[in-house]
């Protein structure tokens, strides 16, 4: 029996200026003061962060980074550090989302080295994988899973490891309005888990919450979240407004 504790993130994305951020997180904790029993995350751009964690103080949101750099401080103009997001009120960081390895270069390497430096600082890494459409079609995913976990979570002992969350999006689900069938989806998250004992034992694979992502919407999340080893959703587009996000948050009550 599990009893991982169900979460829903939202990853904003690069969407909303600061007084946008402002509002949509103040009617957001609004609308969700009433939901038990699952962790709440919100991820709005880097400008954000310092005026969306003054909004979610004392609320049952937490807070997220989309990214971040692996050194603390130097000369690396335009980056942010683990320490500076957890100085603005990060408590979670989103790592190796695929719009990053996509259009940002971003390798399993510097995942791997991204997700060592968040551990580090405090932060909980949010690692995502996910294989394209083409590498689904020539029954690559597996494969490609595997590498992507292998390669981003190396050299990591299971005790470091441990507070991380993995989020299984599949790249042709992201946006689309597609998401994976719950038998697609369940199938990757088993292997996903099935992984994780291999490489870090049954204890720390059974704890760990593994999320999906791809097109969730009121409408399929509660099927998403009655599989057995989908323990929650991280949410792009349907995050962005309050009413939406909320009623995934509420996806019990929906049921
Ligand atoms: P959508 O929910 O908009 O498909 O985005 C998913 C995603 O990429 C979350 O990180």
């Amino acid at each position: 029996m599990t009893t991982r504790r169900p979460m829903i993130a939202g990853n904003w994305k690069m969407y909303k200026t600061c007084p946008e951020a402002e509002e949509t997180a103040g009617a957001l904790v609004q609308k969700i003061s009433d939901a038990a029993g699952v962790d709440i995350m919100i991820a709005p751009p880097a400008t954000a962060l310092t005026t969306v964690s003054r909004i979610l103080r004392d609320t049952p949101v937490d807070l997220g980074a989309q990214n971040l750099f692996w050194e603390d401080e130097g000369a690396y103009t335009g980056e942010v550090s683990g320490p500076m997001l957890v100085s603005a009120g990060c408590r979670y960081v989103i790592i190796g989302h695929s719009e990053r390895r996509q259009y940002f270069g971003e390798t399993d390497e510097t995942v791997n080295r991204k997700i060592t430096a968040a551990l580090a600082a405090g932060l909980i890494p949010v690692i995502c994988v996910g294989e394209t459409e083409s590498e689904r079609d020539a029954d690559k995913t597996f494969s490609i899973l595997d590498k992507q976990m292998e390669n981003g979570l190396k050299r990591l002992t299971a005790d470091a490891f441990k507070p991380a969350l993995i989020a299984y999006e599949p790249v042709w689900a992201i946006g689309t309005g597609r998401t994976a069938t719950p038998e697609q989806a369940q199938e990757v998250h088993a292997r996903l888990r099935s992984f994780l004992e291999k490489r870090f034992g049954a204890e720390t694979a059974e704890a760990t919450r593994i999320l999906y992502g791809g097109s969730v919407k009121p409408e399929n999340i509660s099927e998403l979240m009655a599989l057995p080893d989908i323990d929650g959703a991280l949410v792009g587009g349907a995050s962005l407004k309050p009413d939406t996000f909320s009623e995934i948050i509420h996806y019990k009550s929906a049921s």
